[in-house]
């Protein structure tokens, strides 16, 4: 739905105060996961990357009207697998942001691998290229957990992704788990929490599987832990890493030694960014709005119409729960101070909804930070700024 109110304090705002991160979409896969509702791709072509890599540097080049004088904090190829990518492609894209001058001099830069792709090879031409920080899709140490979930990796892919990415002393390595899987005992999840601990990996994304709408597992009958299954597995598992000294900083994320995701932060702390690549969403504050922005779905259709895109405003009736929704993930929450300081515009409704969620004991005093019980219920939390 396009709405065409603005934000009406928004008037004068400076942009260039607001962080901005860059999305990159890859889209190809090699088989599609049945639980898997992302805008993916399983029919690459000779050529296509290169079409795609042409298409990606058009779409950057049109977007400089939303980046304006501001360079990248944070880039992160996601898919999609960009592991299927020729790392030819991916210097190509590194190389073009950084000839555009793009990139601010600490950029993080993350790339998503499946397990079967972590090679020396691969790596090493990755990280030359710029990236700094890989994000593995290993969803469970177990076999038969990943035969449950149809995933194209074992769990030998798995022990040797880790041991071959951790030989790397130049990048942060983070891991992606799922829980709440069909015959996934506590003692499974368990097990792949301490590989976790034990390795020499620096961040944890922890997820709860969800059978979304439009997949292939939401059409079986599955035989799912209960629900008090499931909060037993997060108890364990919150109870592995926080004696291990690893403490969770949103709510699905770990990490060790404060190595947090710089670019999931900027989002979270409603930073702006830019997302190029198939059905690519955006989030992009002008001088008196903030639009979020979706690219074409298909690969074919956004390779001939890179820029364009579908609008959606965020107006001042939908703005506190936006904000919300974001920053209170963040489990330290954040400070007034830190978000002026980003540019981050916090409406006196805001502040009025904040004191309202204070008195009913789910907001701390002068913070923009969910207490225990408010993070606990996190939901009924936000929808005090509905
Ligand atoms: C784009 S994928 C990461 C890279 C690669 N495509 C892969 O799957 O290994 C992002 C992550 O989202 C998570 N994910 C996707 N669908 C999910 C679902 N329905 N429930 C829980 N986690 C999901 C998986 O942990 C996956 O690693
Ligand atoms: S590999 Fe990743 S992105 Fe591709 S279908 Fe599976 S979960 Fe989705």
């Amino acid at each position: 739905m396009l709405q065409d109110h603005s934000l009406k304090s928004l008037k004068n705002f400076n942009p260039n105060k607001v962080p901005i991160s860059l999305y990159i979409h890859l889209p190809w896969c090699e088989k599609r996961c049945p639980y898997c509702d992302f805008n993916i791709n399983t029919n690459k072509l000779d050529g296509d990357e290169e079409r795609l890599l042409v298409a990606l540097n058009q779409d950057l080049k049109d977007s400089m009207k939303y980046i304006q004088k501001r360079k990248f904090c944070s880039i992160y190829f996601g898919g999609g697998t960009p592991s299927l990518v020729s790392s030819k492609i991916i210097k190509s894209i590194i190389k073009n942001l950084k000839a555009m001058k793009l990139l601010k001099e600490e950029c993080e830069i993350s790339f998503e691998l499946n397990p079967k792709e972590v090679s020396h090879s691969y790596l090493n031409k990755i990280i030359a290229a710029g990236v700094n920080r890989v994000s593995i899709g290993i969803q469970s140490f177990d076999q038969e957990v990943l035969g449950s979930l149809e995933r194209n990796h074992t769990a030998n892919d798995s022990y040797q992704a880790i041991k071959v990415a951790s030989e790397y002393k130049n990048i942060n390595i983070s891991i992606d788990l799922i829980y709440g899987i069909m015959d996934q005992s506590i003692a499974s999840l368990k097990k792949d929490i301490e590989i976790f601990c034990k390795n020499k990996i620096d961040h944890l994304s922890l997820y709860q599987l969800t059978i979304e709408p439009n997949t292939i597992f939401y059409k079986k009958e599955l035989n799912i832990p209960s629900d008090k299954t499931i909060e037993s597995m997060e108890l364990a598992a919150k109870d592995i890493l926080n004696r291990n000294n690893i403490f969770q900083y949103e709510v699905s994320s770990w990490s060790k030694n404060n190595k947090v995701s710089k670019h999931n932060m900027n989002y979270w702390l409603y930073g702006d960014y830019l997302g190029i690549g198939p059905g690519a969403h955006s989030k992009i504050t002008l001088e008196n709005s903030i639009t979020r922005m979706i690219k074409l779905k298909k690969v074919e259709s956004y390779i001939n119409n890179p820029s364009k895109i579908t609008k959606v405003k965020i107006d001042d009736s939908s703005y506190d729960l936006d904000l919300a929704m974001n920053v209170l993930r963040v489990k330290n929450g954040t400070s007034f101070k830190d978000l002026e300081k980003r540019g981050v515009y916090i409406p006196d409704t805001f502040k009025e909804k904040l004191f309202m969620g204070y008195k009913k004991g789910l907001i701390e005093k002068n913070l923009i930070k969910a207490t225990d019980q408010g993070y606990k219920f996190l939901n009924d939390t936000v929808n005090t700024f509905n």
